[in-house]
């Protein structure tokens, strides 16, 4: 018999064979999905990155490649030569895109023999998450993963058609560097060459792209990773990707079309579909007052009702004292939900109480009565606004929440997800983008009573805020914008500061002085004085972008070598424990911290 590899190449994809091909001679390669014997003919399932044909091993062909295939088992690796055939008119499968032919195999190599996997590869699999992440490169032989890793090779693809055509250009930026403030914690790498210091992975390269505007690139943009030390979520990861960019002498509304074309041409790309920008914009103010969120879901009204005003004086005092205390309440209408059980009402107040809401009030509306218990601290005036306001009829239940203002839009903007959940409101193949705009520059930290950057320190105020820094620095507005897509937040960016003095200003409103400044940020404040043009960049997460594109509900699905939830890689096994040597190298001794 001929070598298989040594005198033939592959001649097609396992999804490329129709009807008109019938007769020729190919030769295929990849993997057995299935096997099946049918009184003494061999049929199998032959699966490459492509698709899948049906192969025959048929005796009257030749017993001796007849004989060879008895061996064969799932997840085998063959080359067949065979010939193009028609099937049989009862064994057509209109469901397969090869579904009209199959090989008579002439020639077969197996290639190599697999031992029986952990788990069926099939679209739809038993095995939990954890097995399938230790056998990654099986789990991602399987369609949904595959194709998810296929849209996100055409999203950077077109992610980078699109830059170019734009005038950006990439640039790769270092991963052993210095702390870089985004928020999270950073990873420590430690330096061997220079015992008892650190590098840091980058959160993101945002000071790297602002000296590469102030280098005069002009336009930067980069596929990158990034590494965050937070707690994980299902969007998100400790080490993830962005899409970054920055650009000189723009403004908001520039940055703000270019992303749009950006994640147009990516959904044209990977889906087909078309978008029409421009996407709504909603200042923060109005995202927060609305939906109780700055990332809201617009797939769905639920809109929340600040009901302050009509309820401070009501004998109800969890509300009165709220409100006098500079907190907020607020409701949500569930219209023609008044049939919610006692048990879905329970439900509904733990889920707000693990955004720390104290209680959830309701209120039934019935034909002739509110059914509550809170509804008879309520006078007729108060009673008749709340339904004003509130739009209530009969057969609505409203939910209301009091507390700090952070604290009832936190629960009540959650619960309006919930509910909409709940109800069967949300629909994957909807896409609702919004900008969101005009956020506060500042934020304070409660537990260690000082300023925090909403976005980051380097975040431009709007200029007629500029002097309120001093005197009232919680109602600073900052030249921020996030996209939001279904809810998620996808991308983030701003104006920055390109004037040193300013920065430091900020900077000092964040508690940190003049020295602290020079020793974390020294060269991006010295490269500030060197000549920085205006700039302002964005950056979207790849994987939270591509998760919604492929309607899985964790990044995991669309990352190829993913971490679980507490950071660790069960393919790998890391991290692990190292050696005695390379921590003397590096003049590191581990001890074990006691939680007190
Ligand atoms: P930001 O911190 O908002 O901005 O990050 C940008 C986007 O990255 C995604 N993202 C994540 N995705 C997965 N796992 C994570 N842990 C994670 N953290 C963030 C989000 C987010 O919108 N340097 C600035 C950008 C700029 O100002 O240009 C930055 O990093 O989708
Ligand atoms: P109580 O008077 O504590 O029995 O509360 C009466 C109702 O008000 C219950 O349904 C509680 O869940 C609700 N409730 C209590 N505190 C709050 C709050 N801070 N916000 C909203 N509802 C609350």
């Amino acid at each position: 018999m001929t070598d298989l590899l040594g005198k033939m190449k592959r001649t097609h994809f396992c999804s490329e064979l129709r009807a008109e091909d019938v007769d020729r001679e190919v030769i295929l390669m990849g993997w057995v999905q299935h096997r099946r014997d049918h009184g003494g003919v061999v049929f199998v399932d032959l699966r490459d990155r492509e698709g899948i044909t049906q192969v025959v091993f048929n005796p009257t062909i030749s017993p001796e490649v007849h004989e060879k295939a008895q061996e064969i088992r799932n997840e085998y690796v063959l080359g067949v030569r065979g010939k193009v055939a028609a099937r049989p008119a009862d064994m057509l499968n209109p469901n397969m895109d090869t579904g009209a032919i199959e090989i008579l195999v002439q020639e077969l190599k197996i290639f190599s023999r697999a031992k029986t996997p952990a788990f069926q590869i099939e679209d739809h699999v038993e095995a939990s998450e954890n097995i399938r992440l230790k056998y990654r490169h099986l789990d991602l032989r399987r369609t949904q993963l595959k194709n998810n890793i296929l849209a996100r090779h055409k999203a950077t693809m077109a992610v980078r058609n699109y830059l170019d055509n734009k005038g950006f250009i990439d640039i790769e930026t270092p991963f052993l560097t210095k702390s870089t403030p985004e928020g999270a914690r950073d990873y420590l790498v430690p330096s061997r060459v220079n015992q008892g210091q650190f590098y840091a992975l980058p959160q993101s390269p945002q000071l790297f792209k602002q000296m590469l505007m102030i280098a005069g690139f002009d336009r930067y943009y980069q596929i990158v990773k990034c590494f965050r030390d937070e707690d994980l979520r299902a969007d998100r990861q400790p080490e993830f990707t962005q899409i970054d960019m920055e650009l000189s002498f723009v403004d908001e509304d520039q940055i703000m079309e270019i992303a749009e074309g950006l994640i147009t041409g990516i959904f044209k790309n990977v889906l087909g579909l078309d978008l029409a920008p421009p996407f709504p914009r909603l200042t923060y103010d109005e995202a927060m007052e609305r939906f109780g969120l700055d990332r809201p879901d617009l797939r769905f009204g639920l809109e929340l009702c600040n009901v302050s005003d009509i309820v401070k004086d009501a004998n109800f005092k969890v509300f009165a004292s709220v409100v006098k205390n500079g907190g907020l309440v607020k409701a949500v209408n569930a219209k023609g939900c008044a049939s919610f059980t006692r048990r879905e009402i329970d439900e509904l107040t733990e889920f707000a109480a693990v955004y720390r809401a104290k209680g959830l009030a309701w209120i039934k509306i019935k034909e002739d009565q509110w059914q509550s218990p809170i509804a008879k601290f309520f006078t007729d005036d108060e009673k008749e606004a709340l339904r004003q306001r509130l739009d209530l009829e009969p057969g609505d239940i409203v939910f209301f929440v009091a507390d700090q203002p952070k604290i009832t839009n936190e629960a009540l903007g959650q619960l309006r997800n919930e509910l909409a959940r709940r109800l069967g409101l949300i629909s994957d193949d909807e896409f609702c983008f919004t900008w969101v705009t005009d956020f506060p520059l500042l934020d304070y930290d409660e537990n260690e009573k000082r300023y925090q950057a909403l976005h980051h320190p380097f975040t431009s105020p709007n200029e007629e805020d500029i002097d309120k820094l001093e005197t009232s620095p919680l109602e600073v507005k900052s030249r921020a914008y996030d996209l939001v897509l279904n809810g998620i937040e996808i991308g983030g960016g701003s104006i920055r500061i390109h004037d040193t003095q300013l920065q430091q200003k900020v900077l000092g409103c964040l508690g940190i002085d003049e020295a602290e400044a020079r020793e974390k940020f020294g060269f991006l404040l010295e490269a500030l004085e060197s000549g920085a043009p205006p700039h302002g960049g964005i950056a979207f997460g790849l994987d939270r972008l591509i998760m919604i594109l492929c309607k899985e509900d964790s990044i995991r699905n669309v990352i190829a070598f993913p971490k679980t939830q507490k950071a660790t890689c069960l393919l790998t096994e890391a991290p692990s424990e190292a050696g005695v040597a390379q921590l003397q190298e590096l003049a590191i001794r581990i001890s074990k911290v006691v939680e007190s």
